[in-house]
């Protein structure tokens, strides 16, 4: 293959019996990429054969050409639309703009000619050159990479949710049309309803991005409560303390809720959850220990239907009646890895981990009487490390008491967490093989009859139409 040269990019003749095509959507995003580095253009010059024909770097081609004869308006226009553009200083904008400007005096690329090549072999050139044998280590990708720049560049980051959107294949969404005319089952569901919930999907983090711009809770009542680097209830950190996800507890509500019932929670915490379910038209009783996290609440929840009480959530059959909610929701302190406070009866703050089981057994058994017949209790548990370093089994004991009390284990979800400093600290745990937790447990139980729940619960429907009813707007951009 001979060295690059420069020819006008108006010199080249475009390929039209390659196979490639590019959908409408994507035309712009290719223009846009390469607006933003044009540097890449010199090192990756087009492929022609000896005529000119591109063998490599159609649509580079067509992008270009478009780049040519674009306006300024249109070209600002393009460049806006990427990050890498947003975060420059106004200097470099100037200067890119700039060099777009003198490129279209002399639109000229660089190319280099596959020479010698037979008829056959062009043609072996042109798939070639666009298929590739390797695939992406999706971890890697989620964990080091910004999924934002990812999508940017060019590729098509989230695949559970490519995968979701093929409905028909798995039979969990309705037919393809309404599928097509809603988009993907996270549309519908606000995350494909399988017992993987990932948290670093686009979706989930631009609702999250929207629902916490609402609530406004950064954690100041509890700020330090939380271990080093550990986190609690799928939570992010905050001020040094964990928050409930709010797209979780919207998805809870959703799917395990009665619009307009009755929600509850015996270990409240922040706001998150009770915003979302009074958000979502159910009215919703928190119980809390610490006084000023009530009241906290309290204020925040002003004017909307949700209250909180500040009492030992074991308490909570003096509060609510029996067989008078729809959902028990709860994701109580995971023993000590979380110290809320002193007091005696704070589950948190207990000698034994035995001690603290028995707290939540206490609350856990008078909420199931609080709730009414064929409804759910979703709890959001991690498992925890004794002093010596062996896991206690905490999820197997919640399944275990909640069966106990006449609640069954309905389904299991593994909620992964964004992954934060986990890559630093594994280092360390590593040392003793501790292999890093990235994930929590979403336990659903059920009380009940369960060939009630499609007479019980309505048919879910399209979640992401809702937004623009809370004054959201889905297409905003993530956190
Ligand atoms: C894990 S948090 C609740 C979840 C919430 N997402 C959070 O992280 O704040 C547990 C909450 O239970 C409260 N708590 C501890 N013991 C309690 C008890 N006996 N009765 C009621 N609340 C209790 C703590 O004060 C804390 O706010």
């Amino acid at each position: 293959m001979s060295k690059s040269t420069q020819i006008p990019v108006t010199d080249i003749i475009l390929n039209e019996d390659n196979p490639r095509q590019m959908s409408e959507d994507k035309f712009p995003r290719l223009i846009e990429s390469l607006l933003v580095f044009p540097k890449m253009l010199k090192t990756r010059p087009m492929v022609l054969d000896e005529n000119g024909v591109v063998l490599g770097g159609n649509m580079r081609t067509r992008a270009l050409l478009w780049i040519k004869d674009a306006t300024l308006q249109q070209l600002k226009e393009r460049l806006e639309a990427q990050s890498k553009y947003k975060n420059m200083t106004e200097y470099e904008q100037k200067q890119l703009i700039e060099f777009w400007q003198s490129w279209q005096a002399r639109p000229k690329v660089y190319v280099t000619y596959a020479e010698g090549y037979t008829e056959e072999e062009k043609r072996e050139f042109v798939i070639k050159d666009n298929t590739s044998f390797g695939d992406w280590d999706w971890n890697e990708l989620a964990n080091n990479w910004e999924p934002m720049e990812l999508e940017e560049w060019g590729l098509d980051c989230w695949q559970p949710d490519k995968v979701a959107e093929g409905g028909d294949n798995d039979g969990s969404t309705g037919s393809s049309s309404e599928a097509g005319k809603h988009g993907s089952l996270s549309d519908k569901f606000i995350a494909p309803p399988f017992t993987i919930l990932d948290t670093r999907q686009g979706y989930w983090r631009q609702r999250k991005a929207m629902w916490r711009e609402r609530i406004a809770d950064f954690g100041e009542s509890r700020e330090g409560t939380l271990a080093d680097g550990e986190t609690n209830c799928m939570a992010t950190i905050n001020n040094g303390v964990s928050l409930l996800d709010p797209v979780m507890a919207e998805i809870v509500c959703r799917w395990f809720g009665i619009e307009g019932g009755t929600a509850f929670d015996c270990f409240a915490g922040d706001t998150v959850f009770g915003y979302v379910a009074a958000t979502l038209g159910m009215s919703f009783t928190g119980i809390e220990l610490r006084e000023e996290q009530a009241t906290l609440n309290n204020e925040r929840v002003e004017g909307m239907c949700a209250r909180y009480i500040c009492d030992d959530g074991q308490n909570v059959g003096k509060h609510i009646a029996a067989g008078s909610q729809d959902l028990l929701f709860s994701c109580p302190p995971y023993y000590d890895l979380e110290v809320y406070s002193d007091k005696p009866n704070d589950a948190s703050n207990q000698p034994t981990y035995e001690a603290f089981l028995d707290i939540l057994e206490n609350a856990f058994a008078n909420a199931i009487d609080c709730l009414k017949q064929n409804r759910f209790a979703v709890i959001v548990v991690g498992d925890i490390r004794d002093k010596e370093g062996y896991y206690y089994d905490f999820v197997g004991d919640i399944k275990r008491m909640f069966k106990a009390h006449g609640m069954p284990l309905y389904n299991e979800c593994i909620i992964v967490e964004p992954i934060g400093t986990l890559p630093q600290r594994v280092q360390r745990y590593m040392r003793n093989r501790k292999v890093g937790k990235c994930h929590q447990n979403v336990l659903v139980f059920y009380k009940g009859d369960i060939k009630a729940i499609p007479t019980t619960y309505n048919e879910i429907t399209y979640a992401s139409e809702d937004l623009a009813a809370f004054g959201m707007d889905n297409n905003d951009t993530a956190e």
